[in-house]
Formats: C-alpha cells, structure tokens, sequence
C-alpha cells in the first residue's frame, strides 16, 4: 500500500550486489558488475536504490547521451536514458518505481541539465508501460526484435520539464 514507508537514495559501490541481485531476479536483461559500477561512476547522481524494511528493495540506473530529440523532431538534445529499472515483487503497486523515475529525472534535469528522458520497455510489459505512462511517457517508435529473445520494444520518451 501506499502508505507503506521507503526510501529513495544515491547507490553506493557496497549496495552493487544486493543489486544485482534484484536485477536477476526481476529480468531476463542482466548486466557484469563492471557495467553498474562504470554508469555509477560517469553519472551518480541517476543511479538510485530504494529502501524498505531494513533492504535494498528496488534500483534505477541511467546513462546520461546526447542525441536527437525523439519527441521534437531532429532537434539535438541532453537526454537521461533509462537503462534499467526493478522493484522486488513483495515491495510492488506502493509508489516506488514511480519516486524512482522522478527523482531520476529530476536529478537527471538538475545535475546533467538533460531536457528529456527514454527508455525500451518489451512491448508485452504491461505494468511497466503504465508506470512510464503515469510519468508522461508516450511511445515514440517499435524496435522490431530488440531483446535476445526476439520480442519487440517500445521506445518511450518524456519531457522532464513536466515533473519538476
Ligand atoms: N499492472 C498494471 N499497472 C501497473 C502494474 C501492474 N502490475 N504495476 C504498476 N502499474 C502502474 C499503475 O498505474 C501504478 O499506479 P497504481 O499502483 O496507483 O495503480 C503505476 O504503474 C506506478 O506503480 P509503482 O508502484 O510506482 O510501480 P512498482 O514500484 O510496482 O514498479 C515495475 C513497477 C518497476 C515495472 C515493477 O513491476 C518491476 O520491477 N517489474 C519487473 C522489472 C521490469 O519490468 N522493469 C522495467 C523494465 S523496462 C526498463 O528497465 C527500462
Ligand atoms: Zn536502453
């Protein structure tokens, strides 16, 4: 329930791996540990864990890209692109996920000055595309065959402006 306490913090190198183990147990998508520890070290302030009941019960993490715009045609922009995002099944529907995104995003505004936030979501992924949603998150484009599964993606993007 919402009401329910956490708390959203920066990750620190001794939480990675309590992470990565949140990370297999909530997706196919897993990554070395050299991976986390370099996206922590170019950008901290993106990579947050979330806190309840005395444990590690969810994480965010982001690379920070310059690209074109996905919801401004063509336009160069400072973008915080999700990379990977879980909250452990006993800690879900409270809010976690979506103060993660937040806080990333803002963080991603404050100290990277990115303008937009994207990210792949599998096209079958049905709570994550609504949590993305709530956040004004809107698909922009169809990765045909992008997980090594074979399954589609759906590339959405948000204005961070919107959730300051
Ligand atoms: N069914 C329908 N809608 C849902 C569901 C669900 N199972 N879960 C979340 N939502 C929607 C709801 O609108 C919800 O608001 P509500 O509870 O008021 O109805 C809203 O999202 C916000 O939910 P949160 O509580 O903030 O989300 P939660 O903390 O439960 O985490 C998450 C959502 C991260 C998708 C979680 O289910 C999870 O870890 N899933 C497995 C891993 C995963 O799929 N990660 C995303 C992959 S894509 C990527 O990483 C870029
Ligand atoms: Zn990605």
């Amino acid at each position: 329930m919402a009401c329910e306490s956490f708390k959203v913090r920066g990750f620190r190198s001794d939480d990675l791996n309590r992470v990565m183990e949140i990370n297999f147990e909530c997706l196919p998508e897993n990554y070395s540990s050299f991976f986390y520890l370099d996206l922590y070290r170019r950008f901290p302030k993106t990579f947050l864990v979330a806190e309840a009941d005395g444990d590690l019960q969810g994480y965010v993490m982001c690379r920070i890209e310059r690209g074109l715009s996905k919801l401004k045609s063509l336009r160069p922009v400072r973008q915080c692109h999700v990379v990977s995002i879980a909250v452990r099944g006993q800690h879900r529907r409270k809010g976690i996920a979506t103060k993660l995104m937040q806080t990333a995003m803002n963080n991603g505004k404050e100290e990277y000055n990115t303008s937009e936030c994207y990210l792949e979501v599998r096209v079958g992924n049905e709570p994550a595309i609504k949590l993305y949603e709530k956040l004004a998150f809107s698909k922009v484009k169809r990765n045909f065959g992008y997980y090594m599964d074979g399954e589609d993606a759906w590339v959405m993007a948000a204005p961070i402006d919107d959730h300051n």
